[in-house]
């Protein structure tokens, strides 16, 4: 895909999707509640259409209506053995909230995805649940997908992770549905607690106090009606094409805010952004908010510790932004953008070299020198949705012309996004 400089301020409103995070969590807790889950904002991105197919394969029927998705949930033990192998595609949380679920089933269950997801660790999950008592492998022996679970009785854990992951934590607090006894999660800094907020609202004993989350083992879950709040992460591009494109005033409706996601707005705001939180509200214990961003000049930040995983999906976008700001960015802490969709320090150290820009990689993240400007280039997403997007950005306010090569993996997660784009312009 061919993109050019924005030629004219950017201008009008847009309406994000739904958040894929909380899309994939209501047809997971849908289907193990009894009863009819009525999810409105669903994201249809291929990720959360992934989990779609794997509970179908699990014996939940889904029905995908325009206006609302509905769950025919059939309770905790209602899943049933699939005839085939999961596809779990490119989702990461597919495969590792999926994991813990399929843990506590009374049958055996095999996962796989793209070359992406192949690599992705599974360790990390692998590990916990097998202290519960799990019986989970990695068919190749080299800790990544595919997954081979088989039934185990499970036991309650109280675990202390290493990185601060909601997969991780979303994982073991699934497979503790099915314990003998309470199962904790401790992780170093809180990361998003859309798990702890929903399974809550679906009626799950579980609590969280400081970044300790602990559930309690069969609940009754009831099916709820869910509204999806627009997507931050999604959001963020339109955010960072409104701060760098001069003379742009961009409205963005309907953005979930909670405090574990909302990384990006602090950062943005210590850079010197002009935001601006309106209509503020509250869909099912998610804050939710239209966001008005007007054209700002900005000056370099260090982030780094508890802010990472508030922002983590963010960063590679927060990297273009640095690049438009007056003096040194530091990205520190980040150790795990090297595990996501793609290594996204590598790619986005190279992608914005490409353009111009100064940047320098480190062992857990990166230095940017702002205030160069960037020019068109051709750009590698890695078929990683979040490189395209953010390039799709940096384009705007790129002189000449960039090339994104795959632009269509922004599917993943936001399938509108180049139309959203484009709609700003005019
Ligand atoms: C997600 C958690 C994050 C994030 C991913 C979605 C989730 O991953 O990067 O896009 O829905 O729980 P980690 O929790 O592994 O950092």
């Amino acid at each position: 895909m061919k993109l050019s400089k924005a030629d004219r301020p950017l201008r009008g409103n847009v309406t994000i999707p739904g958040d894929k995070s909380i899309s994939h969590r209501s047809i997971m807790f849908g289907a193990l509640a009894e009863g009819t889950t009525r999810v409105t904002n669903f994201l249809r991105g291929a990720d959360c259409l992934s989990t779609i197919s794997c509970f179908r394969k699990l014996g939940i029927a889904i029905e995908e209506n325009p206006a609302e998705i509905l769950i025919h949930g059939k309770g905790l033990h209602g899943l049933t053995a699939p005839d085939s192998i999961l596809d779990v595609g490119n989702s990461g949380t597919t495969t590792r909230l999926i994991s813990g679920i399929l843990a506590g089933q009374p049958f055996t269950t095999e996962l796989n995805g793209d070359k992406s997801i192949q690599s992705r660790p599974m360790k990390r999950i692998i590990d916990p649940l097998s202290l519960m008592g799990a019986d989970i492998e990695s068919i190749r022996g080299n800790g990544c997908a595919p997954l081979r679970i088989r039934s185990a009785p499970l036991h309650g854990i109280h675990y202390t992770s290493k990185v601060a992951s909601a997969q991780v934590k979303s994982c073991i607090l699934l497979a503790g549905l099915y314990a003998d006894s309470e199962t904790s999660v401790t992780e170093p800094y809180l990361s998003r607690n859309h798990t702890e907020i929903m399974l809550r609202h679906f009626g799950a004993k579980l609590t969280s106090a400081g970044t300790t989350a602990t559930i309690r083992p069969e609940p009754e879950l009831v099916a709820q009606d869910i509204k999806v709040p627009g997507d931050i992460s999604s959001a963020a591009y339109f955010i960072a094409a409104g701060l760098i494109v001069p003379g742009s005033e961009i409205l963005i409706r309907n953005v979930g805010v909670n405090p574990t996601r909302d990384g990006i707005l602090k950062v943005c705001r210590e850079m010197g952004a002009d935001i601006t939180l309106l209509n503020e509200n509250d869909e099912n214990g998610e804050p939710t908010a239209d966001l008005l961003v007007r054209h700002s000049s900005l000056h370099g930040v260090t982030i780094g510790g508890a802010l990472i995983p508030t922002l983590i999906d963010e960063l590679p976008v927060a990297a273009l932004l640095a690049c438009f700001a007056e003096g040194t960015t530091i990205i520190r802490d980040a150790q795990e953008l090297k595990v996501k969709e793609s290594n996204r320090i590598d790619v986005m150290v190279e992608n914005l070299t490409a353009m111009g820009a100064r940047v320098t990689a480190t062992d857990d993240g990166m230095i940017i020198e702002g205030g160069r400007p960037l020019h068109g280039a051709t750009i590698d997403s890695h078929l990683d949705h979040r490189i395209a997007m953010t390039f799709a950005v940096a384009a705007l306010a790129a002189d000449g012309e960039t090339e994104i090569r795959d632009a269509d993996c922004v599917q993943i997660s936001y399938p509108d996004f180049y139309h959203d784009l484009n709609g700003l312009q005019h």
